[in-house]
């Protein structure tokens, strides 16, 4: 007689199907389902297909990094390939195991410390843009200003002086609809492969020996091999390029529009950013990444920033293998959604969870793990450019605050529009004064 199978054992749910996707009913019907059901959800989705919402500190850390091999990328991630093709974020197993492997090493800290010159770089022409607005009694658009320093920045940093030489003299940034269009129509369908293009003829050009001969992303990338001392192809250096261009900009560029939003919202919070800012960073020369690591104000401000508004606000896997957690079971082909948005927001691990105070991040000896913290994610799949995205926030901070106050023109808090980044649904719009 053959034993009968014993029934997966799946968190408490709702009967009928739930369909879930990234955007704000997501967010809502989440929020839901963990009033009604606590932080492990399971669900059947219309398809079909079993899918379970995590929002437990200890289940999460099992899924994203202790057992991460068991799962890949989830749903959601198909739309961001069209853009992406197969680069770092949305590859899985051996082929994301080769590239991270290669790609790695460029995100070294001494590597991003070379970068810091090109953060102060645009952090001065976005000051001589806001003295030039301050003089013509102007507002600011902060939204479009911190997304056109990132960009700038991440683009600076990957083709140094191609940059200026082969990007800038195509007129309009070709690079600008990244920020500004959240359509996936033909229109943009056209963009990308003009800008694979381009993209292409940099690299055939650097591969011939021409062009810039600067320490930069592209060349990183171009001298990087493999474990067989193989290089990557022209295909995969346009993806993981591609990639690098879109993790590292609107990321960055989300957080800092929050970080001027709640700046003029907590006036304590500004004058001790300031304080520190003039205290550490007088002058551009004081720059250094000695510096910037002192700066640990500035450090709890964006970690508060990122908790409450993380840019990337849910994650989704699939398991590809069967996985048992720790009073649950995961059968293969399962979905999961992970929310650091949720979680970041949750009660019972951060008190008064919608309370902006950096001073939850001060740095002491507490150990602090159980309280769930991962706008970078966790594990091995964690972010590459979180070092790199601290520095360019801090020298952007800490040179632009102490010259600049900047007022909200509408104190009514922002909308959320819930993409695969989380924006503010409007943009920001302030008055800058010289102090
Ligand atoms: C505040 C800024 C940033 C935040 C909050 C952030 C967040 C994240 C998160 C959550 C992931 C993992 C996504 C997932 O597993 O589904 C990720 C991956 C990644 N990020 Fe960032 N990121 C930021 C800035 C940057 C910057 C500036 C760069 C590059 C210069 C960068 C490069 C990458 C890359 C290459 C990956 C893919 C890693 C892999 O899959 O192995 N990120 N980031």
């Amino acid at each position: 007689m053959t034993e009968p199978q014993p029934d997966y054992r799946r968190p408490p749910g709702p009967h009928q199907p739930v369909t879930l996707g990234i955007d704000a009913e997501t967010l809502a019907t989440l929020q839901a389902l963990q009033q009604e059901y606590g932080d492990m959800v399971s669900m059947v989705q219309p398809n079909g297909r079993l899918a379970y919402f995590v929002n437990d500190a200890v289940e999460v850390r099992r899924i994203l990094a202790r057992r991460h091999s068991k799962y890949h990328k989830g749903p959601g991630f198909e739309r961001v390939k069209m853009l992406l093709g197969n680069g770092l974020i949305v590859s899985d197993g051996d082929v994301w195991r080769r590239s991270r492997t290669m790609i790695q090493p460029a995100f070294s800290r001494q590597n991003v410390h070379r970068l810091m010159t090109v953060m102060v770089g645009c952090t001065d022409r976005r000051a001589a843009s806001w003295a030039e607005a301050v003089g013509q009694g102007e507002t600011i658009n902060i939204t479009e200003e911190t997304s056109d320093f990132a960009l700038e920045l991440i683009l600076i940093s990957i083709f140094g002086d191609d940059y200026e030489e082969r990007i800038l003299t195509e007129g309009e940034n070709p690079f600008a609809f990244l920020s500004r269009d959240s359509t996936r129509d033909l229109s943009v369908v056209l963009k990308v492969r003009h800008l694979r293009a381009l993209l292409l003829s940099i690299i055939t050009d650097r591969r011939a020996g021409r062009g810039s001969r600067h320490f930069d992303f592209l060349s990183m990338y171009l001298d990087a091999t493999d474990k067989e001392g193989k290089k990557f192809s022209d295909a995969e250096l346009l993806d993981e390029l591609m990639t690098l261009i879109v993790a590292g900009f609107e990321t960055s560029a989300n957080t800092l529009n929050w970080v001027w939003y709640l700046i003029a919202k907590h006036p304590d919070v500004e004058a001790n950013l300031i304080d520190e800012a003039q205290r550490i960073l007088p002058n551009v020369s004081a720059v250094t990444a000695e510096n910037l690591a002192a700066m640990q104000y500035t450090q709890q401000v964006l970690e508060e920033a990122l908790r409450l508004y993380p840019p990337v606000w849910l994650y989704t896997r699939r398991a590809h293998a069967e996985d048992d957690l720790e009073h649950h079971d995961v059968p293969p082909g399962t979905d999961i959604y992970l929310s650091p948005f949720i979680l970041h927001r949750t009660a019972h691990y951060w008190p008064e969870p919608e309370r902006f105070d950096p001073d939850r991040f001060v740095a002491d000896d507490t150990p602090k793990k159980d309280r769930p913290y991962f706008p970078f994610s966790l594990g091995p799949r964690r972010c590459l450019g979180e070092y790199f995205s601290f520095l360019e926030m801090k020298v952007h901070l800490g040179l632009l605050l102490p010259r600049f106050r900047l007022q909200l023109v509408d104190e009514a808090e922002p909308q959320l529009e819930l993409a695969i980044n989380l924006r503010s649904a409007e943009d920001i719009l302030m008055q800058p004064s010289t102090r």
